[in-house]
């Protein structure tokens, strides 16, 4: 929008408003007070992609909203990268590893399984007659159910906060859009939504999250100066901060984490502290390596700490002194393993609280410059030892691209600097990108190398 003249984005805008208003008219909008709320799941109703996507609404071919770009339906749809994962999301379950995956838990139907539609596509219960599952994870799985204010929205004097009123979910917060995000990033206790380990056994992918990354990832908006007078902009780090304090938090608050059976959840374990080799040659080279996070013996299962390593680096930085607590009760956590259930559930109990005031802190913090390279430092550097496992690995080299793209939004760095840094950054990255080929010599070179050039910079 920079060098139109003021008038003409006023006539432009003015147009543009009316014409949204025009489209939502002619929308199937159900103006019902919101049904009883089925277990877990949005209580309002969901209208649909094509409640959103009209062509004076958010289905622009190009960005040219004069306030949001409105082509979201487009960047949502993007058949050529990651971007348009969501709309894919259920028609993937129709592709043969996810027929594959159904014969092998006898599913007579992932497409139509709860199992798998519950995060292969909008769960909500409640459906306005343009809903369609085929749609994937549409618009309202993120911005909710949108029947108080589909109408609402779009005039010129609604604010965010009346919009939120109505019932948009408030994901420009990072704390709010971190829970929508793990519901199916990660898992919940809502009907469906859940990998468990049975789901993983019969060829489920990995579920692999960072809230900043992958929001970047699958972004259809801009943080320009309109968004700034309108909803406040969190930034890269805190984003990346409040996403591992309630990453661990939902690890460790699940129903499943707390009952599952004789076994415990193998989900929520290191996938590879069990899937091993073995091997009868006296000179094998055991690959399992101490981490001096976790007072555990040789041959117990890990709990999977990768965002527990991310959030003690964040908060050494950033709250030292919930820093030390969470220090110790990650240790004492991971130690309470070799003890009994119960005291495995109150270390949990433990940890998830300073996580979740660890989130609170960090989303009243203001990060600076200062504290963005000290949170790298810590990612590179201070915790290097902890970088024992595939899954630490990977948490890392997303910390460290999401951390060096917050300086260079924060001009505290600029792009030609950052690009100089991505070879070795990538080099991490190919070390971590197959767990069955993890490198962790290999990745600790190429951490190292990126932390040589980023100390040159301050
Ligand atoms: C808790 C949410 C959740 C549940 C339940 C779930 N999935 Fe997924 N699934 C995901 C996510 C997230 C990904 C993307 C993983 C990644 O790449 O990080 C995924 C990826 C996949 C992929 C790979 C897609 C691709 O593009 O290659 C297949 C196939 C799949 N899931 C099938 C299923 C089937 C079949 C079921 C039911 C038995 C199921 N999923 C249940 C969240 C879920
Ligand atoms: C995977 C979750 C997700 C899906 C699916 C999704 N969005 Fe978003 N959307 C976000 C997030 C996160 C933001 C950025 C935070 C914010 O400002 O709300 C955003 C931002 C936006 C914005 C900019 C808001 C502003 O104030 O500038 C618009 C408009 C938007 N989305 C519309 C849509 C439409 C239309 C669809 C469907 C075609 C859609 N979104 C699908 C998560 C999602
Ligand atoms: C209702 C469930 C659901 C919600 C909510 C959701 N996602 Fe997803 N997301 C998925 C599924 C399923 C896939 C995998 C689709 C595929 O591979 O075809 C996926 C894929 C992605 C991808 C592509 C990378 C990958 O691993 O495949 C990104 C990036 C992503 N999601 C970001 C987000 C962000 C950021 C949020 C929160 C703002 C979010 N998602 C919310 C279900 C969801
Ligand atoms: C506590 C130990 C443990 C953990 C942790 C664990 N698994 Fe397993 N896994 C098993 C056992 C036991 C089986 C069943 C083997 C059998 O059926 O013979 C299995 C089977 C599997 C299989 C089927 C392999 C085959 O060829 O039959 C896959 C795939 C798998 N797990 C993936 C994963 C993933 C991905 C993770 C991490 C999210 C994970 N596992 C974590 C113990 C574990």
């Amino acid at each position: 929008m920079t060098g139109w003249g003021l008038g003409l984005v006023a006539t432009s805008w003015h147009r543009a408003v009316a014409a949204v208003r025009l489209c939502v008219m002619a929308a199937v909008v159900m103006l019902v007070s919101p049904a009883a709320a089925a277990p877990g799941h949005d209580a309002a109703i969901h209208n649909g992609v094509a409640s959103c996507g009209g062509s004076t609404c958010h289905g622009r071919q190009e960005a040219t909203g004069p306030r949001v770009r409105q082509n979201e339906l487009l960047t949502w749809q993007n058949p050529s990268s990651l971007t348009g994962s969501h709309s894919r999301a259920w028609r993937v379950l129709g592709e043969p590893r996810a027929r594959a995956i159904g014969a092998r838990l006898g599913i007579a139907n992932v497409a139509t399984s709860a199992e798998c539609i519950s995060c292969h596509g909008d769960p909500a219960p409640h459906r306005g007659p343009q809903f369609n599952q085929a749609d994937g994870v549409g618009c309202e799985a993120c911005h909710g159910g949108s029947t108080n204010w589909l109408a609402s929205h779009t005039a010129v004097d609604a604010s965010h906060e009346q919009n939120v009123a109505r019932g948009l979910w408030a994901v420009d917060k990072p704390a709010v859009r971190a829970n929508v995000c793990l519901d199916c990033h990660f898992g919940s206790d809502k009907p469906g939504q859940f990998v468990t380990h049975r789901i993983m056994a019969a060829g489920h992918p990995r579920v692999a999250f960072e809230l900043d990354l992958f929001t970047s990832l699958q972004s259809h908006h801009d943080e320009d100066a309109d968004y700034a007078r309108r909803k406040p902009v969190p930034g890269g780090v805190k984003v990346w901060a409040v996403g591992q304090a309630l990453a661990v938090k939902r690890a460790l608050s699940l129903n499943s984490m707390r009952s599952a059976g004789s076994f415990p959840e193998f989900y929520f374990y290191d996938c590879r502290s069990c899937h091993r080799s073995f091997s009868d040659d006296p000179a094998v080279a055991i690959t399992a390596r101490t981490n001096p996070g976790r007072p555990i013996q040789p041959g117990t299962p890990v709990w999977n700490d990768e965002s527990l390593i991310m959030l003690n680096a964040a908060a050494r930085v950033a709250a030292p002194e919930l820093g030390r607590q969470l220090a110790a009760q990650s240790r004492a956590f991971h130690a309470s393993f070799a003890g009994d259930r119960a005291g495995t559930i109150k270390a949990a109990a433990a940890l998830a609280k300073t996580s979740d005031a660890l989130a609170g802190a960090f989303d009243r913090a203001r990060f600076d410059k200062a504290q963005t390279f000290a949170m790298l430092d810590a990612v590179l550097v201070g915790n290097a030892g902890s970088y024992t496992d595939y899954q630490g690995g990977a948490q890392a080299v997303m910390a460290a691209d999401t951390l060096i793209s917050a300086l260079v939004s924060s001009r505290a760095i600029d792009r030609g600097t950052a690009l100089a840094l991505r070879p070795d950054l990538d080099r991490a990255y190919a070390a971590a990108r197959d767990a069955n080929r993890w490198q962790p010599a290999e990745f600790r070179a190429a951490l190292a190398a990126v932390a040589g050039k980023v100390r040159d910079l301050k």
